[in-house]
């Protein structure tokens, strides 16, 4: 039997929309309904069923019927009550569509506070940016990792009152679990080595680039979300790591134009710290409290860091002699006041002089009060800031040799840092560095008839298939038109698929940038 093609094909579907006023509940509807019937696909022309909350008070329903049971039924009139479900109480929680009627609620159209949309030009910008972190992370060996986004909560509580903590964006889910959006990926590292456990074969070089989610006090090149550039180096206790990391920084920033005179690191070890601790019987376990309290020197009044560490247990005596190491510049004040025996002085004198056969010796200075907010370092600790002082830091990082343990699992000695992406971008803005990275095709491809538009497609694919980039005009256009979007993408060539050329299966070619022009058979254009 042969199918009546009208009849299998064009399937109407009905869309009967109940608009009820704000604060009104799905039970009590209004009496307007609207009914639309689309006539021209097979199934329902609208985009699928989606989530539009700030729309909730427009509930819509969807039923598709064969086209034979149309007509003047008292269904399209007559709202089905099976069918009037309220959008917000679907089973998958996400029933609602856009509402069609004259009041349409308008949608905040900015993102979030602190987030941020990347249209083209942002998304090359942080593109480029993401390259050349890759570039240096392939240069010096490491491969790329990635983790969730969302991570149990868990992973990111830790006892030391960090800042980081306050800022977790956090909640439980469906399953009843805590999770977090991750606040920085060092955690998650040290989860995934856990995991692999001794099928690893160390030292790891791992690097990662990923968004991070922090509820902060919004500052210039401070946001709510940002993306981090992370290289860790897992396995290795001695400071060749720590060498080998800055290097690497230092690598990216020459990279991007930005010397020594815009950028410098301070450089510190908790170790410092420590033996100051150990000379006043603190106790160790308070060790990762004091230091975040001393990262907050530069941000609150001193006597409230005074009361801070007192009540983290420190004598006065103890707080007073670890105020004045912390500030100490130079390496050799730091060898007279704790002498040259100590590990934290080794270590640190091993990594100058490492600095010295890199080359970076004038990127690094020595600063005790560097400490870094976070309660898992536990060596070595830098921080890279720009030397105008008009940025927060750009980058950070240290060594965290028993974060592992602190996850149940074996300790394995680890450093690496982190990279935000805002402040080198405002940095870069500042030097005047910012690349232009306009968007750029080889061809344009364009039809001068109508009638011509398969032709100009099969050009344009012909030229993508020899690896090239095309952008082909999808409608016909007048040819002020071609031009300018031609400019405006910076395309190399214009290709004119005209019916007199077409004929010999030839296009007419204009070099954008000569204004040359030439015809040229198909086959023949590379
Ligand atoms: P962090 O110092 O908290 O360290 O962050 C590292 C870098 O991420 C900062 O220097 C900054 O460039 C960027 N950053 C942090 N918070 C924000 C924010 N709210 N907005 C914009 N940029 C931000 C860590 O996260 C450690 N996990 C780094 C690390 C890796 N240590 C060892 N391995």
């Amino acid at each position: 039997m042969t199918a009546n093609p009208s009849r299998l094909i064009f399937r109407p579907t009905i869309h009967v929309y109940h608009v009820r006023p704000p604060n009104s509940s799905s039970k009590t509807l209004t009496s307007l309904h609207l009914h639309l019937i689309s006539l021209s696909s097979p199934i329902s022309v609208l985009p699928p069923l989606r989530s539009f909350r700030h729309q909730s008070f427009f509930s819509a329903t969807s039923r598709s019927r064969p086209f034979s049971s149309l007509s003047s039924s008292p269904e399209r009139h007559t709202p089905n009550p099976s069918s009037s479900v309220n959008a917000t109480s679907s089973p998958s929680g996400a029933l609602s569509r856009p509402p069609i009627s004259d009041v349409r609620p308008k949608i905040d159209a900015n993102p979030p506070k602190g987030t941020r949309d990347f249209p083209p030009e942002e998304m090359r910008l942080r593109t480029w940016l993401f390259q050349n972190f890759r570039d240096v992370s392939q240069l010096f060996g490491f491969e790329e990792v990635d983790f969730p986004v969302l991570e149990s909560e868990a992973l990111f509580i830790r006892k030391a009152g960090e800042e980081i903590r306050d800022q977790l964006y956090c909640f439980e889910d469906r399953g009843n679990r805590r999770v977090a959006l991750r606040p920085e990926l060092t955690p998650s590292l040290a989860r995934l080595v856990i995991q692999k456990g001794k099928s690893i074969s160390l030292p790891l070089k791992w690097f990662a680039i990923g968004q991070c989610w922090r509820y902060e006090r919004m500052t210039r090149g401070r946001r709510r979300e940002h993306y981090q550039w992370n290289m860790d180096i897992i396995g290795v206790p001695e400071v060749t790591a720590e060498a080998e990391l800055i290097s690497a920084i230092v690598t990216f920033f020459k990279k991007v134009g930005i010397t020594d005179a815009d950028v410098g690191f301070k450089v510190s070890s908790r170790k410092v710290l420590q033996e100051v601790l150990r000379r006043y019987d603190v106790p160790e376990d308070l060790f990762g409290r004091v230091c975040t309290v001393i990262d907050k020197l530069e941000k609150i009044p001193l006597d409230e860091v005074k009361r801070e560490l007192a009540s983290a247990g420190m004598s006065e005596e103890a707080i007073q002699e670890l105020l004045e190491i912390l500030s100490i510049k130079s390496l050799a004040m730091l060898e007279e006041r704790l002498g040259t025996s100590g590990q934290a002085v080794g270590e640190l004198r091993k990594l100058f002089s490492f600095a010295e056969k890199y080359g970076f010796s004038d990127w690094i200075q020595f600063d005790a009060s560097v400490v870094r907010g976070l309660a898992y370092y536990t060596g070595i600790v830098f921080e890279g800031f720009d030397r105008e002082g008009k940025l927060r830091a750009i980058c950070g990082g240290g060594r965290y040799d028993r974060l592992l343990s602190t996850f149940g699992g074996d300790d394995i000695s680890a450093c690496g840092f982190g990279f935000g992406d805002a402040v080198i971008v405002e940095l870069l803005k500042e030097k005047g560095l910012l690349p232009e990275l306009g968007l750029q095709v080889d061809n344009m491809v364009c039809s001068l008839d109508p009638e011509l538009q398969s032709a100009a497609a099969l050009v344009a694919s012909t030229l993508r298939g020899k690896g090239q980039s095309v952008d082909l005009v999808l409608q016909t256009k007048p040819m002020k038109w071609v031009f300018k979007r031609a400019a405006r993408i910076n395309a190399q060539r214009l290709i004119l698929v005209g019916s007199s050329e077409w004929q010999n299966s030839m296009v007419a070619v204009k070099l954008l940038a000569t204004g040359e022009q030439y015809q040229v058979k198909l086959d023949e254009l590379e």
